[in-house]
Formats: structure tokens, C-alpha cells, sequence
């Protein structure tokens, strides 16, 4: 019997030959100043090409928007020359590709910035760990934006999509999710605001949707993804309370008119994500489903066994696989043959060079 996985969709304007989506992994593999996918990237993302869409790693929209080290960006002419050879490679391997563009806002550090406060909405302390390649120190009090600084920030994005479509992706997936910049501006954790950009639903989506309108001036909207992560709870600085889920359900009606490629939803995935919290959904896909008048991408946790499921019970268009893409370049193959998998080592996520980037067997080999 045929694997609803395994057959084609379409999402607006991306073609997907088939329904396994690569999730956006950040693998801290982008080892030179300049922030430039380099020749393991390349390869790592060629590997890879039998899904039905990848989208990138988070990619920094601009050097404000760094929060981690070793990632690439999509500022520079330099970046989309390296990406341009990311994009060839996947396309010549007949894949689709689209860029994860992402501001990490106040999770940052000062080392990231020459030594100045990363930006966010309110000046509000995260206190969070976070990675550095000397070790794991905390986060610090933010700078919080002015109106112009956030002119800035949209700016930023919108050249980032212009550079992403000048670098041959197929579309651009923006980052709104995981308590990154439009997570901060969502949650009243992080978003004290009193000017038009805190307060009301409306007031602390109003960057997303700037961004969004900036965005949609320089590529097709039907090109455009976002990405959601409502329940991430107790983690990165954001929780879940009864307003959480009213926020995102504003976000996404919203967004119902902008005629986008599609919603990439995330089911928890952390452990002790939710569980007594009040306002916590056990079930985020089957809440969204009916809002969102738009392909879905699901993804969190799953099998294919379960993917396989929530397709055919119409819980979402697609399935995004995390972790099992890093173990397995062939994971549509081994789909396909329902072979068994191969155990990602996470010593490896987010160092190593080629260790744990593209030493992992295929079935041929
Ligand atoms: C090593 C690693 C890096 C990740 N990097 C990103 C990222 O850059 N952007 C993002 O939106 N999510 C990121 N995630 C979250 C994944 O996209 C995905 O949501 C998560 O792994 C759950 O899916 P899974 O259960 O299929 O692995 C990362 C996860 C892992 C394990």
C-alpha cells in the first residue's frame, strides 16, 4: 500500500515530491569569520535532497540577530555565494530548499556583539544558559529596541529574503517560534512594551506581520513558511499560560490573509514540556488545523508510523523529522523499504566537523 508520506504535495507555491520534511537544524558547522556555508555544508545538505522539502538550518538575518556561535548568515554577498553552492547542489540532486531566517534576539551574549547587550523587546533578563565556544555562560539584560531599531530589524529581514532568493532557494521559512525575537515580542514574559508593539494580541504581533509585508515586497508570499512552537513552556526564557494560546491563534488567523506557503507546527518535544500547566494543548495540530487556512507542517516527536497517521486522519499536509535527518541522509529510502534507522549521536548535534555531519551510512553503503 502506497505511503501517504511518500506522495507528492504541494505547498502555495513549493512542489514537494513527497511529504518528508527536513527540519531546520542548527549543527554549528560554519567554521570562518565570515559566517559562509562552507564545503561540509554543502555536501551535508546534498546528502539529504531526497525530502520532499529541507529547510535550512537557522540562518542570522543580520550580525544583531546572532545568538550562537559557529552559525551561518544571510547578509553579506559573500553568504549568498556560499549558500548559492548549497542551493545548486540540492536542486542538482533534485531537491527543494527554502532558508530558516532567524533572529535570536535576547538569547544571545555579549560576545557575539563586541562586548554590547543582544536586543529584545524589553530589557528583561532571559537567564538562560547559553553556548559559547569557552563554555556556557549566562544571558544578560537586553537592550531594549527602539521604534527605528525595529524599522532596522525589519529591514534586515526583508534583505535577508531578497538575498535568500538571490542565493536559489526555493522560499524562506521565518523563525517565530522557540523564544527567538518574534517569541519575545509575543510573550508577555519578555514583552513589557507600552508602545505599539506591547499590550493587546495585535500590538505584540504587529513585528511578525511588519516583517512579514517587508518580506512579501521582495519574493511571493506563497513562497513563505513560519514556524510555531506554542507549548514550548519553561524554556528558553518563554512559558505557556492561558494567553498563549489565544496569542498564536490571533498569529495565525491572522496570517490567513497573506495567502503563505505554509504553517510549520510543533508538537512538544522537550521533556516535562506541559505537563499540569494551565492554557497547556495536548494536542497543537488538532487545535491549529481548522484555524489556519493554509498547508501544515507538522512536526515533534514523530515517527512514521505516527506522521503517517496525522496524515491520514487530515491532522496536517506534511511532517517535519528532526533528529531522524541528522542520523539519516536516506530517510525517505529507508521509508520506503521500512528499513530501520540509525541512532543520531548527539555528542556530535553541534560540533564535530564531518564526525556526526556526513559519516552517517546509507542503506547502499
Ligand atoms: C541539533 C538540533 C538543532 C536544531 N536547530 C533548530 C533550528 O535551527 N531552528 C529551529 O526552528 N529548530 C531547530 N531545532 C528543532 C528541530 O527543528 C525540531 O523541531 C526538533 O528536533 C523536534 O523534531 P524531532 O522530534 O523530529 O527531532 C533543532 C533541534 C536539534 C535537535
Amino acid at each position: 500500500m502506497t505511503q501517504t508520506l511518500l506522495t507528492p504535495v504541494r505547498l502555495g507555491a513549493l512542489e514537494l515530491k513527497n511529504r518528508v520534511v527536513m527540519a531546520p537544524l542548527t549543527r554549528c558547522r560554519c567554521d570562518n569569520p565570515g559566517f559562509v556555508p562552507n564545503d561540509i555544508m554543502v555536501r551535508y545538505y546534498a546528502q539529504r535532497a531526497g525530502a520532499g522539502l529541507i529547510i535550512s538550518e537557522g540562518t542570522i538575518v543580520s550580525p544583531q540577530g546572532r545568538g550562537y556561535p559557529l552559525t551561518p548568515g544571510i547578509w553579506s554577498e559573500a553568504q549568498v555565494a556560499g549558500w548559492r553552492q548549497v542551493t545548486d547542489a540540492v536542486h542538482a540532486a533534485d531537491g527543494r530548499i527554502v532558508c530558516q531566517l532567524w533572529h535570536c534576539g535576547r538569547l544571545s551574549l555579549p560576545e557575539f556583539h563586541e562586548g554590547r547587550p543582544p536586543v529584545a523587546p524589553s530589557a528583561i533578563n532571559p537567564n538562560w544558559k547559553m553556548f559559547s565556544l569557552t563554555g556556557q555562560p549566562d544571558t544578560v539584560t537586553p537592550h531594549a529596541l527602539s521604534r527605528d531599531e525595529i524599522r532596522e530589524v525589519v529591514a534586515d529581514f526583508r534583505r535577508a529574503a531578497a538575498n535568500a532568493m538571490a542565493a536559489g532557494f526555493d522560499g524562506v521559512e521565518i523563525h517565530s517560534s522557540n523564544g527567538y525575537l518574534f517569541h519575545q515580542f509575543f510573550s508577555p514574559l519578555a514583552n513589557r512594551r507600552e508602545d505599539e508593539y506591547g499590550g493587546s494580541h495585535e500590538n505584540r504581533a504587529r513585528l511578525f506581520f511588519e516583517v512579514l509585508d517587508a518580506v512579501g515586497e521582495v519574493m511571493p508570499l506563497d513562497r513563505v513558511g513560519f514556524r510555531l512552537n506554542p507549548m514550548m513552556n519553561r524554556f528558553h526564557g518563554v512559558a505557556v499560560d492561558e494567553d498563549t494560546v489565544p496569542m498564536w491563534s490571533y498569529v495565525v488567523e491572522h496570517a490567513n490573509a497573506y495567502g503563505l506557503a505554509y504553517l510549520h507546527l510543533t508538537e512538544p518535544f522537550l521533556p516535562n514540556q506541559l505537563d499540569d500547566t494551565p492554557g497547556g494543548l495536548a494536542d497543537v495540530g488538532a487545535h491549529f488545523r481548522p484555524l489556519a487556512k493554509m498547508p501544515l507542517i507538522a512536526n515533534g516527536g514523530l515517527d512514521q508510523a505516527r506522521a503517517e497517521a496525522r496524515l491520514n486522519a487530515g491532522l496536517c499536509d506534511a511532517v517535519a523529522f528532526g533528529t531522524a535527518w541528522i542520523a539519516n541522509p536516506d530517510l525517505v529510502e529507508r521509508f520506503r523499504q521500512g528499513a530501520p534507522l540509525n541512532t543520531p549521536d548527539r555528542d556530535t548535534f553541534y560540533q564535530g566537523g564531518e564526525k556526526g555531519y556526513l559519516d552517517y551510512p546509507t542503506l547502499a553503503a
